[in-house]
């Protein structure tokens, strides 16, 4: 048994506050672009909004916040671009670790972390093991992250696991195989930076999720751009399949 049903198996309860806001963190280089600097420039500043986000994520009482740092595609950058994200990876988890601790954020980091070099495998490691009996927000970066990665990793050690069951499989006998079974899956869905495409982040757990888009480049993404997200969703009807009357509540 899972610890959390899916919204294709049951009807979620909707909270008014999202539980779990998953995010596409888009837009740095154009960011910087537009600055005539290097697009490093805007990974750099896009640091900040992650900070500022956590902090107000933690303000609202959101659970889950999931992040999208590194996709599998981006190794398809130049080197450079793609060491200097590496490095901002460790120094931001050296640098931020211990206040997300004392702030009780449980920190998980999620993908395939075996292309990463031993030292980063370590601070990430060693990260998630000081946070791990943390009880506020959890902060899940998925780096070196596909959804399809994902859906592929868990059914082959679903397959090993339940070989009875070959041809017979079940959600629930996949779901708790995937990177995010410790997590509802997200109410919120957010990408900055203009582009309306999920691009291989959390296919399967995005099912009966709420998209919002909006052009603002991550870096920009402040508050302000936060509420405009949440007052979307607020006013979003959760129907899950149903219709708008059944939704509607019963009159006295
Ligand atoms: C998102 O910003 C950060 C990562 C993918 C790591 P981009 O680097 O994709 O910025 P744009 O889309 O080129 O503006
Ligand atoms: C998606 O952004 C991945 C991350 C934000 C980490 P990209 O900028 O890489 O997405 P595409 O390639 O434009 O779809
Ligand atoms: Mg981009």
């Amino acid at each position: 048994m899972s610890l959390f049903s899916s919204a294709t198996q049951r009807i979620p309860k909707v909270t008014a506050v999202p539980k779990h806001i998953a995010v596409i963190m888009d837009g740095n280089g154009r960011w910087a672009r537009k600055r005539f600097l290097p697009r490093i420039a805007g990974h750099k500043r896009g640091v900040e909004t992650v900070r500022e986000l956590v902090k107000q994520c933690v303000k609202l009482n959101v659970e889950f916040l999931t992040l999208f740092a590194f996709s599998s595609e981006n190794w398809r950058r130049p080197p450079e671009e793609v060491s200097f994200l590496m490095g901002l990876f460790m120094d931001a988890l050296e640098r931020e670790v211990v206040k997300l601790h004392q702030n009780n954020i449980k920190l998980v980091m999620i993908g395939d972390r075996s292309q990463f070099e031993a030292k980063l495998i370590e601070q990430i490691e060693a990260s998630e093991r000081l946070t791990a009996g943390n009880t506020g927000l959890v902060l899940t970066i998925a780096a070196n992250y596909g959804g399809r990665w994902d859906i592929l990793q868990a059914m082959n050690k679903m397959q090993v696991a339940l070989p009875e069951l070959a041809g017979k499989y079940q959600e629930e006998n996949l779901q708790p195989y995937l990177s995010m079974s410790y997590a509802p899956e997200p109410d919120l869905f957010i990408r900055t930076g203009g582009e309306m495409r999920i691009s291989n982040f959390l296919l399967w757990q995005l099912a009966y999720t709420e998209l919002y888009f909006t052009d603002t480049l991550w870096p920009d993404f402040n508050e302000d751009a936060f509420s405009l997200a949440i007052q979307s969703y607020e006013k979003r009807e959760r129907r899950f399949g149903r219709t708008s009357e059944q939704l509607q509540k019963p009159k006295p």
